[in-house]
């Protein structure tokens, strides 16, 4: 790390609390966070690595809205269920608070009215549309027509689902509003833009010359946003769910879920900081001072955001710091194909602990292995089993294993005495060494998948130490040569121990267990001298075990079965009405009568007249199913109809009900009919 800085700021893109996380989201942001929170902790240096969700935006309102519960209702509960799957992942956060909270409202608020009052933004009015039934602006999700790309009949107003294209919602042909199904105006709304152009000139200095050592794939992104020529960007929105615009006049208008969400990583430093002073400090020596080093892990579409729109808000404010690096990570794919909540082409980790429980390491070690740090990569189980299989258990855990097992054998589990070592012992030793400076210059670097290698590396050393010198072939005389080797592996299983700390935190502290020692820091690692003669291990365990093949094939077929049930599940039905309550619905009377007698009403070609036994001594209803049905056809059947509808009189007859039919995509009405044989008059519920 550069000398110049005294801490490090290690920020974790916010996810949103509208479902919960998969592995996905761990191997791009979450493990390589975690990994290098973990190792310049066990440097002894001073870090704060802050986690949180992020619960505004308008995805979470259309969750909300298709439970019919509230938008609070719904990062309640997924808040809940990604910080549990986070902590059982061992993701290591100094604090995982949430963007619904006070004091992120307070912050966020602060932060644009000092923007407000510096003239940082500029105000515009723009027409957008608008429902006139629901009286609201439609986000561009909330508006649904036809593809003008694929004729897809239910693209959304930010993109097609069907034929993946970005559209605007001025692109879609025939728009009607999901909330109400009615077809939207176009009308006047004023908002608040950053103008990025402003910025344009010392971004591109600071990124395009100051940061060239940035990852490819985020300088590239950087290169071409800025080469095309930035554009003011609106931070303020139409919604009823987010940070009131704190201005006056803005009613109804709410922070731009993108400006207040990385405005999270304020608040929460300043929540940790007030709950634990002591430990922490003050907030402000962590986004204010230059001696902070500021580090964003993010997936690649966050780019933009964390490298140009954020900062461009810390700078318009004046008295922050800008991030010193953000590496990104690219996608990560599941069997082959892009991992989609939507599809449920995923891995849920709450899931995988139900199926593999205990074995977090096991997939953090899988995901590290496969990190997307430079081009996107495929999960696979079959590469999953593999690497448990073949490297795990047979490199790491063999090697500690057999260690252990040794020296209880043969010095009844106490550490022997180290005596004359061979040139085969220092070379041993002296390979450690370069391997921890490799390590440590891989993770300097976020080279995450190199340096776990290399730990792992280790491991292999360990092994072909133990299978060149053969204790376990040394004659009785050859006591003290047995001690010497015995003692280097397990001063190799307590150097493992440390460098699997960042990657393998469970292991590590297994091993840890296992050796009876916990006070190992990472300025210990390539030292021979960490267990001292006749120090006392404890009883040796196996510290990972075999998969099978049925456990993947069984994985395999879970997402096969989901693939199939999705494909069979298309979006065609019109969008649902607004909800009404539970007491609404109760008053409506829905019953089963038997058609006792039917006839068409003379000059209405679209009527029948149904007489029907209602278990109530009957009833006449008009419906308008006349194109549809020949009268006799409906004679002896059983009908739903709502008995309590107020009688209303249909070409001079009082109609006393509505029968109830369901619609074709063509406009044919099929009558509703129960699926057994019951009683007229009995209640539909
Ligand atoms: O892409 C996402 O999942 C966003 N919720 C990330 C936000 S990162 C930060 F700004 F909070
Ligand atoms: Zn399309």
């Amino acid at each position: 790390m550069n000398k110049k800085f005294k801490r490090t700021l290690i920020t974790s893109a916010l996810p949103y609390a509208n479902g919960p996380v998969h592995i996905g989201h761990l191997a791009g942001v979450y493990i390589p966070a975690d990994i290098y929170a973990r190792y310049l902790r066990l440097k002894g240096e001073e870090v704060l690595f802050i986690g949180g969700s992020d619960e505004h935006g308008v995805p979470i309102t259309i969750a909300a809205r298709k439970e019919g519960v509230n938008p609070q209702d719904i990062v309640d509960r997924y808040h809940t269920i990604i910080k549990d799957a986070f902590e059982k992942f061992g993701i290591n956060f100094d604090i995982y608070s949430r963007t619904s909270s006070e004091i992120h409202h307070k912050t966020a608020a602060d932060f644009f009215k000092t923007l407000y009052e510096k003239g940082e933004f500029i105000e515009k009015s723009s027409e957008q549309y608008y429902d006139t039934e629901a009286r609201q602006f439609l986000a561009d999700r909330y508006i649904t027509g036809k593809c003008p790309h694929c004729g897809n009949e239910n693209a959304y107003g930010d993109q097609c689902e069907n034929c993946g294209t970005a559209l605007s919602p001025l692109e879609l042909i025939e728009p009607k509003s999901a909330i109400s199904g009615s077809i939207p105006v176009m009308r006047e709304t004023n908002h608040w833009y950053l103008p990025l152009n402003k910025h344009e000139d010392w971004l591109r200095e600071w990124i395009l010359e100051g940061h060239k050592e940035w990852r490819a794939n985020v300088y590239g992104q950087c290169k071409s946003w800025i080469d095309m020529g930035l554009q003011p960007r609106a931070v303020s929105r139409d919604l009823d769910w987010g940070v009131p615009v704190p201005v006056e006049g803005a009613e109804g208008k709410v922070l731009y879920v993108w400006f207040d969400a990385p405005i999270g990583y304020i608040s929460n430093t300043i929540e940790v900081c007030k709950n634990f002073p002591d430990k922490y400090g003050d907030w402000e020596m962590w986004w204010k001072n230059e001696d902070t080093r500021l580090i964003h892990f993010i997936g690649k579409d966050n780019i933009v955001f964390h490298c140009i729109v954020f900062p461009a808000m810390l700078k318009a404010e004046g008295s922050y710091i800008l991030p010193d690096n953000v590496p990104a990570n690219e996608f990560l794919n599941l069997e082959g194909k892009k991992i989609s909540t939507s599809k449920k082409w995923a891995v849920w980790l709450h899931e995988y602990l139900e199926d593999f429980p205990n074995k977090q390491d096991v997939l953090r070690y899988v995901l590290t292995a496969n990190a997307p740090e430079t081009k996107d990569n495929d999960f696979t189980w079959k590469d999953f089993q593999s690497r448990n299989n073949n490297e795990l258990v047979a490199v790491l855990g063999n090697f500690v294993n057999r260690a252990m097992v040794l020296t209880h054998k043969y010095f009844e589990g106490k550490i022997p005495q180290c005596g004359e070592l061979t040139d085969y012992d220092q070379q041993t030793i002296t390979e450690f060494l370069k391997v921890k400076a490799d390590l440590e210059g891989y993770i300097s670097q976020f080279r995450f998948r190199d340096a776990q290698k290399e730990a792992m590396n280790l491991a292999r050393i360990g092994n072909k130490y133990l299978a060149d010198t053969e204790p376990w072939k040394l004659s009785k005389n050859d006591i003290e040569r047995t001690a010497t080797i015995l003692n280097i592996a397990m001063q190799i299983t307590a150097n493992l121990a440390i460098a699997f700390e960042p990657f393998l935190p469970f292991t590590s502290e297994k091993i840890k267990n296992l050796i009876n020692k916990h006070d190992l820091t990472w300025n210990d690692l390539a030292k021979f001298n960490l267990l001292e003669k006749n120090h006392a291990l404890n009883n040796s365990e196996l510290l990972f075990d075999k998969i099978d093949d049925e456990a993947i094939e069984n994985q395999i077929e879970k997402l096969r079965k989901r693939e199939k049930e999705n494909d069979q599940i298309t979006v065609t039905a019109k969008p649902v009405k607004d909800n009404v309550d539970f007491d609404l619905f109760s008053r409506i009377d829905i019953r089963v009568g038997k058609v006792i007698n039917c006839t068409k009403v003379p000059k209405a070609d679209k009527l029948l007249q149904l007489n029907i036994d209602d278990g109530l001594g009957g009833r006449t209803i008009l419906s308008g199913i006349a194109g549809y049905y020949q009268p006799e056809e409906l004679i002896g059947k059983n009908v739903c109809f709502i008995a309590n509808l107020a009688p209303r009189p249909i070409r001079g007859i009082i109609s006393e009900g509505m029968i109830l039919s369901a619609e074709k995509p063509d406009g044919t009405l099929a009558v509703i009919t129960p699926s057994l044989n019951v009683d007229p008059g009995s209640e539909v519920k």
